[in-house]
């Protein structure tokens, strides 16, 4: 994470408690990714209405964006009911990893790697946005998709930085599995 760039807003986050990561997350970023999602779905909706002859990369986009969204809104659940709530009873209790995983359903280690997924499908999107944006950026709803698309990603990949650089090492580094 570069939290010595003046830009990035959370810089001050490497100094918070597990809980306090989380609940900044939670009430940043994963509000921000459900809302904006939202959005492009009317974006995509209203594009495939209004434009006549659109980039063939609204086609694509169209066709992974629904799994996509709902992958993504199925993540931001499961860290906040099983993941997050897991960091904070072993942060709580002082047990270890897999004491405590065994009160919760699901694989906690599964959830630890899904991230690795996501970049790759951040990639994707990031592409598909640059393209929307260079063939159809003229076209205003296009231009407004692309934009939502990329300040997505870019929410995402800050998102991501502060969990698998920061959060979930400190959650494999310093405890006995
Ligand atoms: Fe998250
Ligand atoms: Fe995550």
């Amino acid at each position: 994470m570069k939290a010595t760039d003046p830009n990035f807003i959370g810089r001050k986050i490497p100094e918070y408690s597990n809980v306090q990561v989380m609940s900044y997350l939670i009430s940043t970023h994963h509000e921000f990714t459900r809302n904006i999602m939202d959005e492009i779905d009317d974006l995509i909706a209203l594009a495939q209405k209004e434009v006549t002859e659109p980039p063939e990369e609204l086609g694509v986009l169209a066709n992974l964006w629904k799994k996509y969204h709902r992958d993504m809104v199925m993540h931001l659940h499961d860290e906040e009911k099983i993941l997050f709530p897991w960091i904070r009873e072993l942060d709580e209790s002082g047990r270890s990893r897999d004491e405590v995983a065994r009160n919760y359903s699901g694989s906690i280690k599964q959830m630890l790697e899904e991230h690795e997924h996501h970049e790759e499908d951040i990639e994707r999107v990031k592409k598909l946005s640059d393209q929307l944006s260079q063939k159809g950026g003229f076209i205003p709803v296009l231009a407004r998709l692309s934009y939502k698309l990329r300040q997505l990603t870019n929410d995402l990949e800050e998102h991501m930085r502060i969990e698998s650089e920061l959060l979930f090492p400190r959650i494999l580094g310093k405890t006995p599995a």
